[in-house]
C-alpha cells in the first residue's frame, strides 16, 4: 500500500528560490534515494536540479539533459564523501524499447548514486514507488510564481 508519509507546499517568486529550495531540500538526501520531478515544459525542475548539485559541491554547469537524456555528475557530500548523481530527463523518452536503451530500470535500481528525474510522469510503472516526488504548479497571473509540493512516499 501507498502511504504518503509527509507532503510539504511551498511558493518560489523566482528562478533563484527554487534554486535555494533545491539545495535546502538536499540535506535530507542519500545514496540510492530517487527524486522524481513533475510540471510541463519551463516549470523550474532544472532549477531545483542546479539547487541539489550545489549542495552537493558539484562543479559542472548542470542543464536540461534534454538531448543526452542522462547526465552523470560528481559530487561531495557534507562529510567530503563522494555521491555520484543520475541526471535523467526523459521528455523524449515514448517507447519501453526506448527505456530499455537508456537501462532506465537499471539506472533506477541502483544503489551507488542519488537519481533524478525529469518528467518522471513519463515512468509510470517503471519508477519504484520509494521516491520523493516534487511537483511544479504555475500560477495564472504570475509568471515567476511556482507552488512546488514535495511527498515522500515509502512502497
Ligand atoms: N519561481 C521560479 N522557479 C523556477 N524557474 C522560474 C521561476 N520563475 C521563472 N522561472 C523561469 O522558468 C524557467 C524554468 O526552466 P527550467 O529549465 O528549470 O524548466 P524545466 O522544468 O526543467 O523544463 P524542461 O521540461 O524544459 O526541462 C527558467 O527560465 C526560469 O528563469
Ligand atoms: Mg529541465
Amino acid at each position: 500500500m501507498e502511504s504518503h508519509l509527509q507532503t510539504q507546499l511551498h511558493t518560489t517568486n523566482s528562478e533563484d528560490e527554487t534554486i535555494e529550495l533545491g539545495k535546502h531540500f538536499a540535506e535530507r538526501l542519500h545514496i540510492g534515494d530517487i527524486v522524481a520531478f513533475y510540471g510541463g515544459l519551463g516549470a523550474g525542475k532544472t532549477e531545483f536540479v542546479k539547487g541539489i548539485c550545489e549542495h552537493f559541491h558539484v562543479p559542472d554547469i548542470v542543464s536540461s539533459p534534454t538531448f543526452t537524456i542522462m547526465n552523470q555528475y560528481d559530487g561531495t557530500d557534507s562529510d567530503g564523501d563522494d555521491v555520484k548523481l543520475y541526471h535523467v530527463d526523459l521528455y523524449r523518452i515514448n517507447s519501453q524499447r526506448e527505456f530499455d536503451d537508456i537501462g532506465f530500470d537499471d539506472c533506477m535500481f541502483t544503489n551507488n548514486a542519488i537519481k533524478l528525474v525529469e518528467w518522471a510522469e513519463k515512468a509510470n510503472g517503471h519508477m519504484p514507488k520509494k521516491r520523493y516526488s516534487v511537483k511544479f504548479i504555475l500560477d495564472d497571473k504570475d509568471e515567476n510564481k511556482r507552488t512546488i509540493e514535495i511527498t515522500k512516499s515509502e512502497q
